[in-house]
C-alpha cells in the first residue's frame, strides 16, 4: 500500500472516544475486507455472550461463578439489590478508611500516622495495584506502597530492612481471594514474625482483603485485625482491580479511584456495544484474532512509550495469558489456546529487542502506546525547536513504519495523559477484549487450571521434603539417594529428593550431601 492509501486506511478505521480523548488506531493490523466479514458472526456470538456474563449468566462453567467485575464500576448492572448495595457500601467503606487513615483518625499503636505500606499478595492478587502504583501514585503519596509478591526470603528481607525503624507506621495489607495462597501465607508469617521480633503489635497494623470465610478471613477476625475488606466469589483475581484488591491500595496512595471507576465505566458503555467500528474492545480482539490466526500463532508485544506505564506490560501479560492460555475449549476439545505476552517499555526496548523485532523472527505484532503529553509544564529544547518528549514521539512513529515496511503488524493506541480515568478505562478496555477474544475462540477465560496445577505440584515436593525429613531423622547411616528414596516410600522420586536434600544442605537444615555433587547418583544423604 502506497503512503496514500495507508493514511485513507488510517481514517477508514480510526476509533477515538471523546470523553475519554483515547484514540485506537488498527490500520497497520493487514486484514482485509472478507477477513472482517468472516469475523462479523462470530463476533456477534461473542458480543451476545458478553452480554449474558454482564447479566450474570455462570460464564465461568469449570468454577461454577458468576463473572461480575463490570459490575464493580456500574453496580446497578450487579443482578440482585443485595449485590448492589455490597458493592457500593465496600467503596464507601474503602474510601472512609483512606481518609480515616490519612488525617491520622486511624493510626498504629503509639504513632500518629501510618507511614507505609506493605502489599502482600500475589497474581491477580499483586500486578493490578503493582501497575496502578506506578501509573499513578503522586512522587510523593501519603503512603508509600512496598510490594511482596513472592515467598523469596531474599525479597521479602529487601523490604523488611528498607521499612525496618518504620514497621511501626507500617500498614499491612494481605490480599488474596481464595485466603489460601501459599506465597501471600508466607509473606503475612514472614512479616508478622519481624513485628514480633520487634516487639509490635501485629494486628493493629494488619488489614486483609479476602473472600468471606477464607482462612485469611478467618485469622484476621481471630487475632482482631485493624479491618478486612471483601473480596467477591465473582470477580477473577486478575479482574479484581476495581475491587477493594486495586482501590483500597490506590485510595491509600492519594490516588482518585472514582475516577479510576468514572473510566472503566466510559469504556465498559463503549465496549458493550455490538458494533465493530465503535467498539474499541472488538477491534482489538478481531485484530489479535488475525494476528494469531484465532490460535495465538503470533506473540503480542506491548511497548508504552512511557515509563509510568512500565508494568502495563507486565499486568497485561497475565491478564491475557491466564485468560486466554487454556489447554480444554468450551466443549471440551483439546485446543492448546493462548496469546504470548511480553513487553517493558519504549524507546528503552529499542536499544535492546527491538532489533529482532524489526529484522529477525516474524512472530510478532505490536501494541505500541503513546501518551500526547509529555509533561506538565514547559520543555527545555534538547536541540533547537526539538524536546526530549519530540524523541519520544519520534521514535515511537519511526518504530511503527520501520516494523510495518518490514511486513510486522502494530495496533497503535493513544491516550492524552496517564490519569486515574484513562487507566481506569485501559483497565476495561483489556478486560473487555480477552473476554471478547475468549469468547471468539470458545474458551473459559475466567478459571486457571494450570496454575492450581502447579500449586498441588508444590504441594506434593513439599510433602516429600517432610518424608525426606522424617527418614533422615530416624537414621543414623549414610544413605544413598536411591535407598533415600526407597525408605520415603517415593522409589521414582530420586531426582525431586536430591534437588530436596541438595536445597536443605545450602541452607543447614540438618543434611550434609558427601560426594561428588555433580554426580549424584555417588552422593550419600548425611544428618548433620
Ligand atoms: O488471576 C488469578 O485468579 C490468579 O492470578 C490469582 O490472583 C492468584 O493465584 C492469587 O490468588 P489469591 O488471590 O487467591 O491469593
Amino acid at each position: 500500500m502506497d503512503s496514500a492509501a495507508l493514511w485513507q486506511r488510517y481514517q477508514d478505521w480510526l476509533y477515538y472516544h471523546e470523553g475519554l480523548q483515547f484514540y485506537l488506531d488498527v490500520s497497520r493490523m493487514r486484514f482485509d475486507q472478507a477477513f472482517v466479514e468472516k469475523m462479523e458472526p462470530l463476533l456477534e456470538k461473542a458480543f451476545k455472550d458478553m452480554d449474558a456474563l454482564e447479566g450474570g449468566a455462570i460464564a465461568n462453567p469449570d468454577e461454577n461463578r458468576m463473572v461480575g467485575h463490570y459490575w464493580l464500576r456500574n453496580p446497578q448492572l450487579a443482578p440482585t439489590p443485595e449485590l448492589q448495595t455490597e458493592i457500593a457500601k465496600t467503596l464507601k467503606d474503602i474510601e472512609t478508611f483512606a481518609q480515616k487513615v490519612h488525617a491520622g483518625e486511624i493510626h498504629p499503636p503509639g504513632t500518629s500516622k501510618f507511614t507505609d505500606i506493605i502489599s502482600i499478595g500475589i497474581g491477580g492478587s499483586a500486578l493490578g495495584p503493582q501497575f496502578v502504583a506506578q501509573a499513578l501514585a503522586p512522587i510523593f503519596p501519603p503512603l508509600q506502597i512496598h510490594f511482596i509478591d513472592n515467598t523469596d526470603p531474599t525479597g521479602i528481607d529487601t523490604i523488611l530492612t528498607k521499612l525496618d525503624d518504620r514497621l511501626s507506621s507500617t500498614l499491612v495489607l494481605v490480599i488474596s481471594k481464595s485466603g489460601g495462597t501459599p506465597e501471600t501465607r508466607n509473606g503475612m508469617i514472614e512479616v508478622k514474625t519481624a513485628y514480633e521480633s520487634k516487639g509490635i503489635d501485629f494486628a493493629p497494623h494488619a488489614v486483609a482483603i479476602t473472600g468471606k470465610g477464607s482462612n485469611l478471613d478467618k485469622i484476621a477476625q481471630s487475632q482482631g485485625w485493624l479491618a478486612t475488606f471483601p473480596m467477591y466469589d465473582w470477580v477473577g483475581g486478575r479482574t479484581s482491580e476495581m475491587s477493594a484488591v486495586g482501590l483500597l491500595p490506590a485510595a491509600l496512595q492519594g490516588i482518585d479511584i472514582r475516577q479510576m471507576l468514572a473510566g472503566a465505566k466510559e469504556m465498559d458503555d463503549a465496549t458493550s456495544k455490538h458494533l465493530l467500528r465503535e467498539n474499541p474492545a472488538a477491534l482489538l480482539a478481531i485484530s489479535w484474532y488475525f494476528a494469531g490466526n484465532g490460535k495465538g500463532e503470533k506473540d503480542m508485544v506491548v511497548l508504552p512509550y512511557k515509563d509510568s506505564l512500565l508494568l502495563f506490560s507486565r499486568y497485561l501479560q497475565q491478564l491475557v495469558m491466564e485468560s486466554l492460555g487454556k489447554e480444554k475449549d468450551l466443549d471440551g476439545n483439546t485446543v492448546y489456546q493462548g496469546i504470548a505476552v511480553y513487553g517493558n517499555k519504549g524507546s528503552t526496548d529499542q536499544h535492546a529487542y527491538v532489533q529482532q523485532l524489526r529484522e529477525g523472527v516474524p512472530n510478532f505484532f505490536a501494541t505500541l502506546i503513546e501518551v500526547l503529553e509529555d509533561r506538565s509544564g514547559d520543555s527545555p529544547e534538547v536541540e533547537a525547536g526539538v524536546t526530549s518528549g519530540d524523541y519520544l514521539s519520534g521514535l515511537l512513529q519511526g518504530t511503527r513504519k520501520a516494523l510495518y515496511e518490514n511486513q510486522r503488524d502494530s495496533i497503535s493506541v493513544t491516550i492524552t495523559q496517564v490519569n486515574p480515568r484513562i487507566v481506569g478505562a485501559l483497565i476495561a478496555l483489556y478486560e473487555r477484549a480477552v473476554g471478547l477474544y475468549g469468547f471468539l475462540v470458545n474458551i473459559n477465560a475466567y478459571h486457571q487450571p494450570g496454575v492450581e496445577a502447579g500449586k498441588k505440584a508444590a504441594a506434593a515436593v513439599l510433602d516429600l521434603q517432610g518424608r525426606v525429613m522424617q527418614v533422615l531423622k530416624e537414621t543414623s547411616v549414610p544413605l544413598s539417594l536411591s535407598d533415600l528414596a526407597d525408605k520415603a516410600g517415593a522409589p521414582e522420586e530420586a531426582e525431586a529428593i536430591y534437588k530436596i536434600v541438595r536445597h536443605l544442605q545450602a541452607n543447614q537444615r540438618g543434611v550434609v550431601l558427601q560426594g561428588d555433587l555433580g554426580k549424584p547418583s555417588s552422593l550419600k544423604v548425611v544428618k548433620g
